[in-house]
């Protein structure tokens, strides 16, 4: 068993097996992109000239670690403590139609290098010889700071690339070569064939970088907002808000939508296929948002959507809203049914009128901690006792 500590040990790893077995291997793409950087990324990338699966089974006999397989491209995803290493089968694309995924023939790591999305992202490094592979310029590139591609139809085979153009160019201050961003410009349309699950992959990784905000704008700027919508309208105000221990994904996506009418609910879920999750919790935060501009607020209703809903709900209507959500929302209860039936009162629709009371009293500032609602509750029932 090997333990690995380091990219160098794993280099080292690698070489003995490419050794033994003669299935050549790289490093490739983008941790080859972040160690010329200088950032820290624990994908890595191996290209193997041969069978991706066979080659990881042997390196997972060195490691303690899991594995997936995919059959269908021959490739596998070893995890070891930190590490999630990719292991592929060398392969050319070919694209038969825009926008859908491509078929496959297993090949050599020029060809593998060739099917890639920016010269940046096209650098392998061979870990026989010890060098870099750089067929496309990529180190050029990544000196001068310029995000291009390595032939034209690159962004009509995969609109996803225009994403992840600005997503890479936003993220490491790059700028778009010329040519490059007139292409991407002319594919904006594509991205109306990509699939829903292709888009909101691509914003939800959006989404989860530290500039989030900047990229969305971008987006918005080259008008992809309304390719992929009818009518709705994206916010970028407050997206770039950090909360600890909440999904940051999840919560972005929130405030992105979080000016949306009751009918973009159905339209994100149909243009995005977003999950039950994601769709509940857009409903309860159109729910909360109306409700807090509402005269006569729905008290029942307000209490067990804050109770029930996901943090990350109440989070982006504390950041857009301010102290008028905080009145709401610090009236989440910690007393349950189950105190009140502790306090001696059998079940009955009572319950929850109690409960309503005490979310009042604790929006409205009379109680605020977890204790203060019980002796609240233990008030409220003695009150119904004597018949009050
Ligand atoms: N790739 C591509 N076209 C795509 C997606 C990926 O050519 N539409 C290639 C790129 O060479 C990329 C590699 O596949 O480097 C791995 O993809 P991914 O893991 O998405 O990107 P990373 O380069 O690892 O970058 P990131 O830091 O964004 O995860």
């Amino acid at each position: 068993m090997r333990i690995l500590v380091n990219g160098i040990d794993l280099i080292r790893l690698l070489k003995e097996i490419s050794l033994k077995t003669k299935i050549k291997s790289y490093i490739v793409g983008g941790v080859v992109r972040d160690f010329l950087l200088g950032v820290k990324n624990l994908d890595i990338d191996v290209v193997v000239e041969g069978d991706g699966i066979e080659f990881a089974y042997i390196l997972l006999s060195y490691l303690k670690g899991d594995i997936v397989v995919y059959e269908a491209f021959r490739t596998a995803t070893l995890s070891y403590h930190n590490f999630s290493i990719d292991i592929i089968s060398a392969r050319k694309e070919y694209y038969e139609c825009p926008a859908a995924l491509p078929t496959i023939e297993f090949s050599n790591i020029y060809d593998d290098m060739a099917r890639r999305d920016f010269t940046i992202n096209a650098l392998a490094y061979d870990v026989m010889e010890g060098k870099i592979l750089d067929y496309f310029n990529g180190l050029e590139d990544l000196k001068k700071g310029v995000i291009r591609v390595l032939h034209s139809k690159s962004f009509i085979d995969d609109p996803t690339r225009i994403f992840r153009a600005i997503r890479y160019a936003t993220r490491y201050s790059f700028e778009i070569e010329e040519k490059t961003h007139n292409l991407m410009k002319e594919s904006i349309e594509n991205i109306r064939l990509l699939s829903a699950d292709r888009i909101r992959n691509e914003l939800l990784l959006v989404l989860k970088e530290d500039k989030a905000k900047e990229m969305i704008e971008k987006i918005i700027s080259y008008g992809i907002d309304k390719v992929i919508f009818d009518e709705i309208t994206l916010n970028t105000q407050n997206l770039d808000t950090v909360y600890t221990n909440i999904e940051v994904e999840l919560y972005r996506f929130l405030v992105l939508f979080y000016y949306l009418k009751e009918k973009d609910i159905n339209e994100i879920e149909k243009k995005l296929r977003i999950n039950k999750i994601y769709f509940k919790a857009l409903k309860d935060l159109f729910f909360l948002r109306e409700q807090l501009n509402c005269q006569n607020k729905n008290i029942r209703k307000i209490r067990e959507t804050i109770d029930k809903t996901k943090e990350e709900v109440l989070r982006a209507i504390e950041v857009m809203e301010g102290e008028k959500a905080e009145k709401i929302i610090k009236g989440k209860l910690t007393v349950r049914g189950k105190d009140i039936k502790n306090l001696g009162l059998p079940p009955s629709p009572l319950y929850g009128e109690l409960l309503d009371k005490v979310f009042e009293a604790k929006i409205n500032g009379i109680i605020t901690t977890g204790e203060e609602e019980i002796e609240f509750l233990k008030r409220l029932i003695e009150k119904l006792k004597k018949g009050e």
